[in-house]
């Protein structure tokens, strides 16, 4: 029976860069994966693929509508579906053999196989193919990630009625794509579509788009995304959807009940979230407790109900983020080996990919309101940047909350170019528990779009230049 320091089951990022760090760290590890390759939902079906779509149709909208403006005349553009494809397939055939190769060069052990814990130190492996095997290990990381909640009733083909798995794979625009959904996975995926061609429109439970991020910033973004010709039917609810003729039937009512009315579709993206993935893992047995949501429960350092089994990643409680599971990955491994592992869940950054970005950290002004803080507000727009209008790229902005009596910035959320770019100079300042006036004071490049960031930092003192 092989023998290991670690086996983790899973190879996302929260379950591969964890056995990368432990395996800096001396351990000897294993990486248990039931897909046929590595990196998880984020490489495979998830992060990487809809980044090489959003980029792709991102550059095909450009080329048709905004070049001209800068006075590049190109002739409309001609979409190429399979060769976009290709670009996609691709980008995730480089960054899956990617995991391969760090796993060969930091001698970790990779093996592809449905895992399932037989006891603690236990776990069998079952291939496709060919005989069970027994992994012996003094720990196990559980990193086995998340699926795409269904909706009772509506049955998923992934090709006319799909999750984010199809429509990252459609074979044609579909003339109308109605969303179920107006979150990330609604709203980047929306796009993608909306820019190569589709009538797109979002049926949302709530009466706001984006829940969980900040509410000023969501309004804005809607009606940027509303003039991009998306339709948002908020406060709604689709309770059905008849696939017997060509075209998809799709019932929605009012959330709070009322008329139903019926709108007709080619394909229908479900993205009303997801859920933590623990089938056939044999947690029961063995004494993993679930949370309410089906989450696995660990205590601060990621330790299960049960001693030496361990859970990082979408398959615990928190925000569902490839980052998140790799600083998880990171700190458990730092944990096993003694040292002091640990996550500040404060200083997560969260980005929507779509055009323009949408990019936050810390907390919003409703978390702050509902907390009782006192706060003061710094906002600056990019129609006033020269970068930004150098890029026509002026729409959005940039708003940095801090703490009225310490100055000590406490969120940020910015709508804009490159937002998910721009992002990272805040989460590093709350990293560092740095205050708006150390923002403030920092130097800038000129012309850059992070003089917006600066600026509103300084506009949180009340002395913005620019405005
Ligand atoms: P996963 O990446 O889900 O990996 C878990 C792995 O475990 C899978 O490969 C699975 O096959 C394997 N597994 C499960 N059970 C077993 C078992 N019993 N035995 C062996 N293997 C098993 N996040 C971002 O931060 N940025 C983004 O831009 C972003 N875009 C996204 C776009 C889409 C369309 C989707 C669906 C998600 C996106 N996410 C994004 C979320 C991100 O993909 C997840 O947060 C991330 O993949 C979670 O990592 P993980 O390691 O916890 O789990
Ligand atoms: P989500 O949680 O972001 O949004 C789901 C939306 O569906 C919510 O607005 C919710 O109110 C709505 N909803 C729920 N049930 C509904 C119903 N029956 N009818 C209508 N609306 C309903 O989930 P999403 O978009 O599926 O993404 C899943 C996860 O993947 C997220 O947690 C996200 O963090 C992650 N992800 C991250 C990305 C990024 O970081 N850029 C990109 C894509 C996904």
């Amino acid at each position: 029976m092989a023998s290991y320091d670690l086996v983790i089951i899973g190879s996302g990022p929260a379950g591969y860069v964890c056995a990368i760090r432990a395996s800096q760290l001396g351990m000897k590890v294993a990486v248990v994966e039931k897909r046929a390759t590595y990196g998880g939902t984020c490489l495979n079906i998830g992060c990487i693929p809809s980044k090489a779509l959003l980029h792709a149709s991102e550059m095909f909208e450009e080329a048709g509508h905004g070049l001209e403006k800068l006075g590049v005349k190109v002739g409309a553009p001609k979409l190429d579906l399979k060769a976009m494809m290709a670009h996609k397939d691709g980008t995730v055939k480089g960054n899956v053999d990617g995991v391969a190769f760090l796993f060969k060069k930091n001698k970790i052990d990779g093996v592809i196989g449905t895992g399932r814990i037989v006891a603690p130190g236990k776990v069998e492996v079952t291939p496709e193919t060919g005989d069970k095997q027994v992994l012996e290990a003094k720990n196990i990381v559980i990193a086995t990630g998340s699926d795409s909640t269904r909706l009772p009733g509506i049955d998923v083909d992934e090709k006319r009625i799909v999750t984010s798995t199809g429509a990252l794979s459609l074979s044609k625009v579909p003339g109308k794509l109605l969303v179920i959904g107006a979150g990330v996975i609604g709203l980047e995926l929306g796009s993608v579509w909306a820019r190569l061609g589709a009538e797109v429109t979002v049926v949302e439970f709530l009466d706001r788009i984006l829940p969980g991020m900040d509410g000023e910033v969501a309004k804005q973004f809607q009606r940027m995304l509303q003039k991009q010709g998306f339709t948002f039917k908020l406060g709604s609810k689709v309770t059905g959807v008849d696939a017997t003729g060509k075209t998809l039937k799709v019932s929605v009512e009012p959330a709070k009940g009322g008329d139903a009315e019926q709108l007709d579709a080619d394909v229908v993206l479900i993205a009303v979230g997801r859920v933590p993935y623990t089938e056939g893992l044999g947690l029961k047995e063995v004494g993993v407790e679930l949370d309410e949501r089906g989450r696995v429960k660990t205590d601060d350092h990621y330790k299960t109900t049960v001693d030496g089994i361990y859970a990082v990643g979408d398959v615990i409680v928190g925000p569902m983020l490839a980052h998140k599971g790799e600083e998880e990955g990171v700190a458990v491994a730092e944990l096993l080996a003694g040292q002091a592992g640990h996550v500040n869940y404060n200083a997560i950054p969260g980005v929507v990919y779509t055009r323009p970005e949408v990019a936050s950290v810390g907390k919003t002004e409703e978390e702050l309101k509902e907390a009782g803080i006192a706060y003061v507000t710094g906002k600056f727009p990019f129609s006033a940047n020269g970068r930004a209008r150098a890029m026509n790229a002026t729409d959005g902005f940039v708003k940095v909350l801090a703490d009225a009596k310490t100055d000590r910035v406490l969120g940020a959320h910015i709508v804009g170019p490159v937002a998910g770019e721009l992002i990272a100079e805040l989460t590093v300042l709350i990293e560092f528990g740095g205050s708006a006036e150390d923002l403030a004071r920092t130097c800038h490049a000129h012309p850059t779009l992070s003089e917006a960031v600066r600026e509103a930092a300084l506009a949180a003192g009340k002395r913005a230049i620019h405005i």
